[in-house]
């Protein structure tokens, strides 16, 4: 059975097959990720291959400690290191200049590296054992939801890895925010479980805006993303009889309720649209989350779960 609960034994048994140049799933406090050795190509293309991603689109490279850092990145800016001292481990991706070490099918063969240090024990347990940095996107087809529960993998991609270790629901639940911080001020490519007011108190200035049509500096920011199967709307009120996500009380059976908490509400939304998306629907509807700046992420999963190409 590859789907093994994330006890020592099986983090030993993963890291050899990590070693090996084979995938493993792993739980992240974020969302699942779909890991292999950062410093073999070869395991590297079975990542893009088992996905069925673009190989345009780069890799975040998870490290356990700050010394790996090191052989993942040339070095790190003032401002990263602000940021990794007040969010790591945790919810957030720096874009650094690349180490030679790291191939150049990681970065999609651009001259940066995305580097995060997880928050969750079993993927710190994992990377460590391994001896390795580890490259993992979300474990996901592409375009598809992000699992943030071992059973919401998708099957085609299961059979591709070594190993799924079950880590439990991702309390996060959303990916992590992307700092581009190779310019002189860092910018948001990605918005995700650490908010902007966060990192723009830390750094202690505000983030610099992307340029229009920027999407270029990160390759891996489609309109479409993060989509169930099911055609998704955000609309302002559910009508009756439509099924889908409510912010409050719901009013019929296919009506889920979410909770009226940006954290909350972003730790439960894959794995609801999981769900909806299992019921065999014509349609799901969102009903639109409240504004505010803690709902940036959810807001920008939403559109692009919504975008129609
Ligand atoms: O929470 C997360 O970030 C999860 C967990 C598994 O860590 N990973 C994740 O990876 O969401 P992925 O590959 O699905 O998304 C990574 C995003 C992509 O949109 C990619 O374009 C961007 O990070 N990225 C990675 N390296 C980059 C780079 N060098 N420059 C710009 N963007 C980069
Ligand atoms: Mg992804």
């Amino acid at each position: 059975m590859k789907l093994c609960a994330a006890t020592e034994a099986a983090i030993l048994k993963a890291a050899a097959a990590l070693r090996q140049g084979k995938l493993v799933v792993m739980p992240t406090e974020t969302v699942y990720g779909l890991a292999a050795d950062a410093t073999n190509p070869d395991a590297i293309r079975k990542v893009f291959e088992a996905k069925g991603r673009p190989a345009e689109n780069p890799l975040i490279v998870h490290v356990a400690d700050l010394g790996q850092v090191m052989g993942v990145a040339a070095h790190v800016p003032e401002a990263a290191a602000k940021l990794i001292k007040r969010f790591w481990p945790g919810p957030l991706t720096l874009v650094l200049p690349k180490h030679p070490e790291i191939p150049a099918e990681v970065t999609a063969g651009l001259d940066t590296v995305g580097v995060r240090m997880p928050a969750h024990p079993v993927a710190l347990d994992l990377i460590r054992a391994a001896g390795l940095p580890l490259a993992a996107p979300s474990a996901n087809r592409f375009m598809r939801l992000s699992p943030t529960k071992a059973e919401n993998i998708d099957p085609e991609l299961a059979e591709k890895v070594a190993m799924i270790l079950d880590g439990g629901p991702c309390y996060i639940g959303l990916e992590s925010t992307v700092v581009d911080c190779t310019e002189d001020v860092p910018r948001i490519l990605r918005p995700g479980g650490v908010t902007r007011a966060d990192i723009q108190s830390a750094l202690g200035y505000p983030l610099g805006e992307l340029p229009l049509g920027g999407a270029r500096k990160s390759p891996g920011m489609y309109r479409r993303h993060y989509a169930p199967r099911t055609p998704l709307s955000v609309v302002d009120a559910l009508e009756e009889g439509q099924a889908g996500l409510v912010v409050g009380p719901a009013r019929s059976e296919h009506q889920i309720s979410m909770p009226n908490d940006a954290r909350a509400y972003a730790s439960s939304l894959y794995d609801m649209l999981h769900r909806l998306d299992g019921m065999g629907l014509d349609a799901i509807y969102v009903q639109r989350p409240p504004s505010g700046p803690e709902w940036e992420a959810v807001h920008d999963r939403l559109k692009k779960a919504g975008a129609r190409d």
